[in-house]
């Protein structure tokens, strides 16, 4: 049984009315979005994912509310998506980053390194280029600022000299031969060293470009809202966090934009009030039943009117 991360948590921030619009920007096994389902009469919830296999699942999970509809898409398009559904401002928008457990535990998907599969990773099979396409091709600089950036790992030099010599020997296109790689790279660790868990990481976001469409995503979620509208926003490590942490402390201040001469233009006012100044985190209980959760963390907002003055 999937058990949504922080839901209950997220309901309550996300504050469903009865009658409002909803949407969730990461369907994934449809958990998140039947409650909100759930708890609708006349509203309606669109709910995205950029993962065709993802929908399937959250079209069967919902199959039973006629007010949702499941559209495969990637929420950095979330405007052009609503459009096409007829819908201009919504009241709520759940966003629950990242990669699902369902993705996790399908081998053929390239994502654990504890099952041997192709070395995939795309969230979206019909965009971009897999895992092993990616370390075909990517330099060693960069792959140094991947493993740093997106699973702060310290030696991330030494892992990824050892992704470079052997993909070099054309050896790099299952998981296990990645997995291989960290343990080259680190051969005074007994057993499966722990960076294993983060270089996977690492090279799953930056192959699906993931903290920009994050990025974009939640800009365009704060933009859609109806003044008292919530967004909600779950992440699983700090680069996802900060994200959504800095577009939301953003979106609460005031933005003046200069003349040449340096006196202000215009002042937009705060589009957001940011209602959790300190990240919500899973109980020690909601830990124990899900380990899953243990790295969540959930931040939510709250639209505020819209006024533009011109000075
Ligand atoms: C953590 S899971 C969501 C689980 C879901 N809340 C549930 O209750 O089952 C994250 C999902 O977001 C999807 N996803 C990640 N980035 C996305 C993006 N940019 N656009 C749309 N979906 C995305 C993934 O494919 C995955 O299915």
């Amino acid at each position: 049984m999937h058990i949504p991360v922080l839901a209950e948590e997220a309901l309550t921030w996300l504050n469903v009315r009865e009658d409002g619009v909803y949407v969730d920007c990461t369907a994934g096994a449809g958990g998140h979005s039947a409650l909100i389902a759930e708890r609708l009469t006349t509203g309606r919830l669109i709910a995205l994912d950029r993962d065709a296999a993802a929908v399937e699942t959250a079209r069967r999970r919902l199959a039973g509310f006629d007010c949702a509809r499941v559209i495969h898409t990637n929420h950095g398009r979330l405007r052009e998506a609503l459009a096409e559904a007829g819908i201009e401002r919504v009241d709520g928008v759940l966003l629950d980053a990242g990669l699902s457990s369902m993705q996790l535990d399908t081998p053929s998907r390239g994502f654990s390194f504890q099952q041997d599969g192709p070395l995939d990773m795309r969230m979206d099979t019909e965009e971009g280029v897999t895992a092993a396409e990616y370390l075909a091709s990517v330099s060693g600089s960069e792959l140094i600022r991947v493993l740093k950036e997106y699973g702060d790992i310290g030696p991330a030099r030494r892992i990824a000299d050892a992704v470079i010599r052997r993909r070099d020997k054309g050896a790099m296109n299952t998981t296990r031969d990645l997995a291989d790689a960290v343990a080259e790279a680190l051969p005074f660790v007994t057993g499966v060293p722990e960076e294993t868990r983060t270089v996977f990481q690492a090279v799953r976001i930056a192959v699906n470009d993931e903290l920009r469409w994050l990025d974009e995503g939640v800009r365009q979620a704060v933009g859609v809202l109806n003044a008292g509208g919530r967004f909600v926003g779950i992440s699983f490590h700090s680069g996802e966090d900060r994200i959504i942490k800095n577009v939301l402390r953003a979106a609460s201040r005031p933005f003046r934009e200069l003349r040449p001469d340096g006196r202000v233009q215009r002042t937009t006012p705060a589009l957001v009030k940011v209602l959790t100044p300190k990240p919500v985190e899973p109980t020690d209980g909601e830990m124990r039943r899900n380990p899953r959760a243990r790295s969540a963390r959930l931040r939510a907002a709250e639209r505020l009117g819209v006024v533009t003055e011109e000075e």
